[in-house]
């Protein structure tokens, strides 16, 4: 269970993120939508601390942490429940696939190399990249590349896995794979919070679709509750122009 209270971030005289809570079930996947510049971003690395909340309070099962007193020990907890995929796949380029999931495993995890190995090879069947596992990174197309950082998020077990415009950089016909990926990890329910402008995907994947603009959370429902039955206009006008 995740319980994310009164979240505020400003960059200087910038507000940011104006008060976001949000809760996410166990094996719930909530897809976040709106407008670019809007904070979708923002808001996904503040519940890592890869930026700190000015406030609020971010529950994640029994890790409990108050931006207004977070300790260095707190925001070590709080890493170790979530991991991210990132647009740009963020993979280490001198090492190969499977390497890039032992380091996770090894380093952050301390779990032993053996066992990492082990555990490494299982997620990288997981997305389809048995074949793949002494690769380098550039060896691979775009889609196994995210493929790749999916599965090095996944390894660690998460809690919760953040997604941050997973397909955004890839080239339209290696969209497909990444989402199918992602929809076999919701199938495990696996909780996941995945920002995209792929509404299909969206609609797909989503058991809540929340839409954010201007730093707030103007509306949270099924996909059948945003996409089919919403009467905001802001939410109407967002999805006309991004399904054109
Ligand atoms: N590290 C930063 N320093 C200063 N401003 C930032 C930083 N990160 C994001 N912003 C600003 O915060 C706003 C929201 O950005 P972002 O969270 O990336 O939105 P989204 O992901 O919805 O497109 C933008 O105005 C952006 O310029
Ligand atoms: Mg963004």
């Amino acid at each position: 269970m995740i319980k994310i209270q009164n979240i505020q971030k400003s960059f200087n005289s910038n507000t940011v993120l104006k008060s976001i809570d949000l809760e996410v079930k166990d094996g719930e996947v909530v897809v976040i939508i709106g407008p670019s510049g809007t904070g979708k971003s923002t808001f996904l690395r503040c519940l890592n601390y890869l930026e700190r909340p000015d406030k609020g309070i971010i529950t994640i099962g029994e890790i409990t942490v108050d931006a207004e007193k977070t300790t260095e020990s707190d925001i070590h907890k709080l890493r170790k429940k979530t991991s991210m995929v990132f647009q740009g796949y963020n993979l280490f380029k001198n090492r190969t696939v499977l390497e890039n999931l032992m380091e996770a495993l090894v380093v952050v995890k301390k779990v032993s190399k053996k066992d990492a190995e082990v555990l490494a090879r299982q997620a990288l069947e997981q997305v389809g990249l048995s074949d793949k596992v002494e690769y380098y990174p550039k060896a691979l197309s775009g889609g196994q590349q995210q493929r790749v950082g999916i599965a090095r998020a996944m390894v660690v077990n998460p809690e919760v896995m953040l997604f941050d415009e997973p397909t955004s950089a890839l080239d339209p016909e290696l969209v497909g794979e990444v989402f199918e990926v992602i929809k076999s990890l919701a199938k495990k329910h696996i909780t996941m919070i995945i920002v995209t402008h792929e509404m299909n995907f969206a609609k797909e994947v989503a058991d809540k679709v929340v839409f954010m603009e201007g730093g707030k959370i103007v509306e949270v429902g099924t996909p059948k509750e945003i996409f089919e039955e919403s009467n905001n206009q802001r939410i109407k006008q967002f999805i006309n122009k991004v399904n054109k």
